[in-house]
């Protein structure tokens, strides 16, 4: 299975609104080549527009590496979301650290629905319903948002919050949370 491109920040595949799937059994092999895409990086969320197919698909997990110490999440293990739509269940903000592979080396701080309602179907055309609070939602609202043409500094508030790994120090890591970080607490 091939390893697909991830493109940057600036090539028009990120700028627009990808189109719904019809026929969900079609993505399977996009969707398997998406999942070994991101295994083979060690990274967790991808968007099919970020390997140029303009079509509305995301596989994510929340691995238990992740998770830290006293959350109180779960793992949650690849999954395909085709056509997913996100309904936010609070309409409470908060700012979380994050990262993009279409933005390799930066972080920026989003303020992110704490917790959200998500439907999609499944690759065999079954529908699942989820709710995610915290770090899980933003990740599906970062990958969401690459359906729709938009990138995270576009929800930034604070631009200053747009940061280079780089800068940050021996060994720091904004992409390390406290429990409650993670949890939207
Ligand atoms: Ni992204």
């Amino acid at each position: 299975m091939p390893i697909r491109r991830i493109v940057l920040m600036g090539n028009p595949a990120l700028q627009r609104v990808a189109d719904p799937a019809v026929n969900p059994r079609d993505l399977a092999r996009l969707a398997e080549d998406m999942r070994e895409t991101l295994e083979s990086i060690d990274a967790n969320g991808l968007a099919a527009p970020q390997v140029e197919v303009p079509t509305r698909l995301v596989i994510y997990r929340v691995p238990a590496s992740r998770i830290p110490q006293g959350a109180r999440q779960e793992p949650v293990p690849w999954t395909a979301m085709v056509n997913p739509v996100v309904e936010p269940l609070s309409e409470q903000k908060t700012p979380i650290w994050e990262r993009c592979l279409s933005l390799p080396g930066l972080y920026g701080y989003v303020p992110r629905h704490n917790e959200i309602r998500l439907t999609f179907t499944d690759l065999d055309g079954v529908r699942h319903e989820r709710v995610a609070k915290g770090w899980h939602a933003m990740l599906i609202q970062h990958e969401c948002d690459h359906l729709d043409g938009v990138l995270y500094p576009m929800r930034m508030t604070d631009i200053t919050k747009l940061t280079f790994a780089s800068e940050l120090g021996d060994g720091k890591s904004f992409y390390s949370y406290s429990a409650a970080e993670f949890d939207g607490r």
